[in-house]
C-alpha cells in the first residue's frame, strides 16, 4: 500500500489517499499543539508512539466487538485506515473531574463522580470547538438520532473496555475524545486516535500525569511521560 496524494494535514497527523478507494494511510508527526494551536512544540517520539499506542487499543476494541476504522500498521508510525468521513463531533467522556470540567465548574483536578459524563464539541476550529448538546446536534444535523444513539453507546462501550485493561496496568483513565466516522456505506466507526494526545492518563500510585498534559502545562518530561505509556502498553 502507497500513499498517493497527500488530502490533509493537521496539528498532528498527515492523511493520503491511496491505491484502494475505501482506504487512506495515516502519518503520525511529532509535532504537538495545545490551546486550539496557540501553544506550538515538538514532542520527540510522539508520533511514533501514538501511532504504536492507537493501534493497539483499537485492536482491543475490534476485539470486543467495537467497529474502528484500523486496517493495517504499514510502519512505526504510518497506518492505513478505513476512508471515512468524519463526523464534525468530538465525544468527550469523562472518569474523573480535570481540564476544562474542573474550569468550568470549579470543581478540583481528581474530584470523583458518581456517573461517567458524556459532552459533544462541535469540531470547528475557527470557533474553538464549542461545546453542544444532542439537541444542536439534531438541528444542525451533524448526526442521525440512530447515529448518535450508536456514538453514545460505543463510547460508554470504549470507556469500560478501556478503563479497566489500563488500571491494570497502573494506569487510571481520567477521560478521553473520541471522533466517529462514516464509511462509503453508512456505517458508523471509531476514527482517529486514542493516544497520549487525546486521553488524560494518571498513575494510578503516584498520580503523576501520563499525557499531553505535561506539554500543555510544562509541567516537564514530556518524552518520558509517552514512553511510559508506551512501555506499559506494548512493553517496549
Ligand atoms: P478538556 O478537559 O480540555 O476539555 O479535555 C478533555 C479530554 O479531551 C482530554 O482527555 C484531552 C482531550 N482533548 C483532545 O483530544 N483534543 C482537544 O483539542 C482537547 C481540548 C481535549
Amino acid at each position: 500500500m502507497h500513499k498517493i496524494v497527500q488530502l490533509y494535514e493537521g496539528k498532528a497527523k498527515k492523511v493520503f489517499t491511496t491505491e484502494d478507494s475505501e482506504v487512506y494511510i495515516v502519518s503520525y508527526k511529532d509535532d504537538a499543539t495545545a490551546f486550539n494551536g496557540e501553544k506550538k512544540g515538538t514532542i520527540a517520539g510522539k508520533g511514533v508512539i501514538n501511532n504504536l499506542v492507537t493501534n493497539h487499543l483499537m485492536g482491543l476494541l475490534e476485539s470486543k466487538g467495537i467497529p474502528t476504522h484500523f486496517v493495517k500498521e504499514l510502519s512505526d508510525n504510518e497506518t492505513a485506515v478505513k476512508k471515512v468521513t468524519i463526523v464534525p463531533i468530538e465525544v468527550i467522556v469523562r472518569n474523573i473531574v480535570a481540564g476544562s470540567l474542573s474550569k468550568r465548574l470549579g470543581l478540583p483536578e481528581g474530584t470523583k463522580m458518581s456517573k461517567t459524563v458524556l459532552e459533544y464539541c462541535y469540531k470547528d476550529d475557527a470557533l474553538g470547538d464549542p461545546m453542544i448538546n444532542e439537541y444542536h446536534i439534531a438541528a444542525l444535523d451533524l448526526a442521525t438520532e440512530d447515529e448518535l444513539k450508536k456514538i453514545a453507546e460505543y463510547s460508554f462501550k470504549i470507556n469500560e473496555i478501556l478503563s479497566e485493561y489500563l488500571h491494570d496496568l497502573g494506569i487510571e483513565l481520567i477521560d478521553f475524545k473520541l471522533e466517529y466516522g462514516r464509511t462509503s456505506d453508512g456505517t458508523l466507526i471509531l476514527a482517529d486516535e486514542i493516544s497520549p494526545d487525546t486521553c488524560r492518563f494518571w498513575d494510578t500510585e503516584t498520580g503523576k500525569k501520563l499525557d499531553k498534559d505535561r506539554f500543555r502545562r510544562d509541567l516537564g518530561d514530556v518524552e518520558d511521560a509517552y514512553k511510559e505509556i508506551l512501555k506499559r502498553l506494548l512493553g517496549k
